[in-house]
């Protein structure tokens, strides 16, 4: 019988393909007035065409700082970036970051803000970036409220726009940072099931940074786990796309043996990261959903 899950440290050796993005030996220290501080030891992450991998870990254990790196925005301190072997360089139109705080323009209307990266994108006539801002508007529900302003749409809708922002420059990468971190609960289960639905029409890698050990389970082909700082990668599980439950929503799916064993079994390793025990030693009681509150290492 098939183990709900099973460890792949290195899932390009398995398929003996090129990975889409592949985070090579990289660290980070951030030097600053107060002295030094390494956010990142040296780190690999190969992420394969079309996966979505799900990146859990306590709070500052340089989650952010790694989906930063991947994204061009900030630079590691040793270590490279390749996207399809060849190195990522600065930020560019073939990766597309989603922040938690949304940053979305507040003088700007929805579909400007939707339309805002293609303004610098050559090669399209006005009536075409029209066409693109359209289509995401209808895709992200977003039909009627074109020309609302930020301050008048609600907490999710504003994530919408933030999507679709990213979405619309057609990224080949798609890097998630908390995205649905400021939403009320019920606003983020909507969002956890549209993103699950969406994702067979997405057609782009994802890297997902979270704070829910449920979303990670429910989202991800792949669940990264890192332990406390300085931040590191402890652990991989990758979710069998055979379960029945990924075909539900979450509600639905948290109800669902096997999602609670790998559930327990990333918190298990979130927990063992923090204290630095043995896999084996750690408990495994005092669940909530908020991996900052694993106990933390030094
Ligand atoms: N620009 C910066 N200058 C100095 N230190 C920084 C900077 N950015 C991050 N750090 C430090 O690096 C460490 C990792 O930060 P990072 O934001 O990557 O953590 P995180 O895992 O995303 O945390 P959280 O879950 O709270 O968002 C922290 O100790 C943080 O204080
Ligand atoms: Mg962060």
């Amino acid at each position: 019988m098939r183990r709900p899950t099973e460890t792949v440290r290195d899932p390009s050796a398995a398929t003996g393909s090129t990975p889409k993005l592949s985070i090579q030996d990289v660290s980070k220290t951030f030097e600053s007035s107060r002295g030094s501080v390494q956010a990142l030891t040296a780190t690999d992450l190969d992420v394969q065409e079309g996966e979505f991998v799900t990146i859990v870990g306590p709070s500052g254990c340089g989650k952010s700082t790694l989906l930063m790196i991947a994204s061009g925005l900030e630079t590691p301190s040793s270590g490279r970036v390749l996207i399809d072997d060849d190195p990522a360089g600065p930020p560019g139109p073939r990766r597309s970051v989603v922040f938690q705080q949304f940053a979305l323009f507040p003088h700007m209307t929805a579909e400007q803000n939707i339309g805002f990266g293609l303004r610098m994108r050559g090669g399209l006539t006005r009536a075409r970036k029209q066409e693109l801002v359209a289509a995401q508007v209808e895709t992200m529900r977003l039909t009627g409220f074109e020309k609302a302003y930020p301050s008048e749409l609600s907490g999710g809708m504003q994530q919408r726009v933030a999507i679709a922002r990213a979405l619309v420059l057609d990224p080949e990468i798609l890097l998630m940072d908390e995205p649905f971190g400021a939403l009320d609960a019920q606003t983020r289960t909507a969002m956890q099931d549209e993103m699950a639905a969406m994702r067979s029409r997405l057609n782009c890698t994802i890297l997902f940074v979270t704070h829910s050990v449920e979303e990670a389970v429910f989202l991800g082909d792949r669940i990264v786990v890192m332990s406390a700082r300085p931040g590191r990668i402890s652990h991989e599980l990758s979710v069998s796309s055979d379960f029945e439950w990924k075909r539900h929503q979450i509600e639905h799916a948290m109800s669902e043996r096997s999602f609670n064993e790998l559930r327990e079994e990333v918190w298990r390793h979130l927990h063992a990261g923090g204290t630095r025990r043995a896999v084996h030693d750690a408990p495994d009681g005092g669940h909530d959903d908020a991996p900052d509150d694993a106990p933390g290492g030094g």
